[in-house]
């Protein structure tokens, strides 16, 4: 029994798409934009901007959007191959089962958990921040204990519980909701731009890039320098060169979610146009949208004073601009919804994709009798959300998030090339140019970038690697259906046939 064994792609089509289940190609170029920048769009330019700027990078942290820009792109042409190689549609995991083997899809798996889970967290937080910045502009003040940053946080909690009912019932993502919520984000983004140049100060750009600052004590070692530095015996600092760096590994973050544009291969009319079209349009305009905000904000206030939870707001706030703080905390707080929401489905599906393989238990895929929803998973991912969100001290999570997608980026990246090595013949309709210079270029930059993450940020990434191979080798392994033979519960193909568990036509709509 080989760790490297493969589901064939006759049966991921036979699990996952009912003939009468042929996915429509309907979607072009412009509605993957749209779709790319309603998931993108989130907590990392409404608060992990100012949080960067104010304690790793300065000014320069445009600089580093800038980085992680390029990394996103280099990676997204890798994924948008795989996704397009294997003729199913859904995540990375579903697509390295059939190509890679299952140990490298439980990797993903068990990586891709990781990011939508916290990343939901995250996002969460970030909600509860402008949730207290917005009611604060109203007059009302939550008890410190009980707001972001306190003991509890207990807006972002609610938020996560109120969600996770919605995503019980079944409620399904609009194309209209999610146009509506993608115009409330870019106009409340190119407000913070257009009305915030004319509170730039030029003197906050210098220094451009600041210089570096030592972090540690004399001990010379300090658990949140990034790995590159202890690796390489430098001084524990923050700014500086090491700091745009580090920067664009936080970062990093702002961009998690445009690699879904990437599965939809299967839905587009023209892949090989408008699969690239999509994903560079998407990250193009969020690239410009965050450096233009990053010019914007740092411009208006040094960043030594920028606020590291609610900084766009705040920036006005500064400047004594009320109400313009007020419609921006109101805009993040309806825009941030979205991305939790979406990030919860990814994770419940993603759940229920490896209990149909039965590397998880088949049992966490009980499914709802009237909603026909799973249940159980949604229940889970639900309270596992809420307790991170609502317990775990801020400004640890946004790392753990982008770890967990780097390393599967970095898997997705070595995988176009192995591939097109051992399944030359398979039909691509997109393919990554100048490979295998691209997508090994991608695999490096993404695993660049991940040295640059913390060191605590990698041993909690380690821990949860080994907790994920105890799993696979004292579980998954012996009851994968694959070892098994065992059949999927006809409640489950139910779900998939009615929309709430991976791989049907309108999943992403
Ligand atoms: N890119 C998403 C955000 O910034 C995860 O919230």
């Amino acid at each position: 029994m080989s760790l490297l064994r493969t589901k064939s792609i006759e049966q991921s089509i036979a699990d996952t798409d009912e003939p009468e289940y042929q996915l429509k190609k309907s979607l072009g170029a412009l509605d993957l934009t749209v779709f790319g920048v309603g998931v993108v769009i989130g907590a990392g330019i409404f608060t992990l901007t100012g949080r960067a700027a104010h304690s790793v990078a300065g000014p320069s942290i445009v600089v580093s959007f800038i980085i992680a820009a390029i990394c996103c792109a280099l990676a997204a042409m890798c994924y948008a191959e795989f996704a397009s190689t294997v003729p199913v549609s859904g995540s990375a995991y579903t697509f390295s089962y059939a190509a890679l083997g299952e140990i490298f899809a439980w990797i993903i798996g068990w990586d891709l958990i990781l990011e939508m889970f916290l990343g939901a967290s995250v996002v969460a937080q970030g909600w509860s921040a402008y949730l207290g910045a917005f009611l604060g502009k109203l007059g009302i003040t939550l008890p410190a204990a009980i707001s972001y940053g306190g003991t509890v946080d207990l807006p972002a909690i609610l938020l996560v519980l109120v969600l996770g009912v919605l995503v019980t019932v079944g409620i399904k993502e609009s194309l209209r909701v999610n146009l509506a919520l993608v115009g409330v984000k870019l106009f409340i983004v190119l407000f913070v731009i257009v009305a915030g140049i004319g509170f730039i100060n030029p003197a906050n750009y210098t220094p451009f890039v600041p210089p570096a600052v030592p972090t540690a004590a004399a001990s010379g070692f300090s658990w949140t320098q990034p790995l590159l530095q202890f690796l390489t015996g430098a001084a524990p600092s923050s700014f500086g060169v090491g700091g745009i760096l580090a920067g664009a590994a936080l970062v990093f973050f702002a961009y998690i979610g445009f690699d879904v544009v990437a599965t939809t291969a299967e839905e587009t009319k023209n892949p090989q146009r408008d699969l690239p079209i999509g994903i560079i349009a998407s990250l193009a305009i969020c690239t410009v949208l965050y450096c233009a905000v990053a010019l914007v904000v740092t411009g208006m206030v040094p960043y030594d004073k920028l606020d590291p939870s609610a900084a766009l707001a705040n920036a006005f706030a500064y400047h004594g601009q009320a109400w313009m703080a007020t419609l921006i905390s109101a805009g993040a707080v309806a825009g941030l919804t979205t991305v939790v929401l979406t990030l919860m489905i990814g994770a419940t599906r993603l759940i229920f994709a490896m209990c149909r393989d039965a590397l998880l238990p088949m049992g966490l895929a009980k499914v709802h009798p009237t909603y026909r929803t799973p249940w159980l998973i949604t229940v889970i991912v639900t309270v596992v959300v809420a307790l991170v969100a609502g317990l775990t001290p801020v400004g640890v999570l946004e790392e753990m998030v982008n770890i967990g997608t780097l390393s599967a980026f970095v898997l997705v990246s070595i995988g176009v090339v192995v591939l097109r090595r051992r399944r030359p013949d398979l039909k691509r309709a997109f393919t990554v140019p100048f490979s295998p210079v691209v997508p090994i270029l991608s695999a490096l930059i993404c695993g660049y970038l991940m040295l640059n993450l913390s060191v605590e940020t990698w041993l909690r990434f380690l821990v949860w690697l080994v907790i994920g191979f105890l799993i696979y080798f004292s579980y998954s392994r012996w009851h994968a259906r694959l070892e098994t033979g065992v059949g999927i519960r006809p409640d489950m193909l139910e779900a998939m046939k009615v929309g709430h568990a991976p791989h049907l036509p309108d999943d992403l709509h």
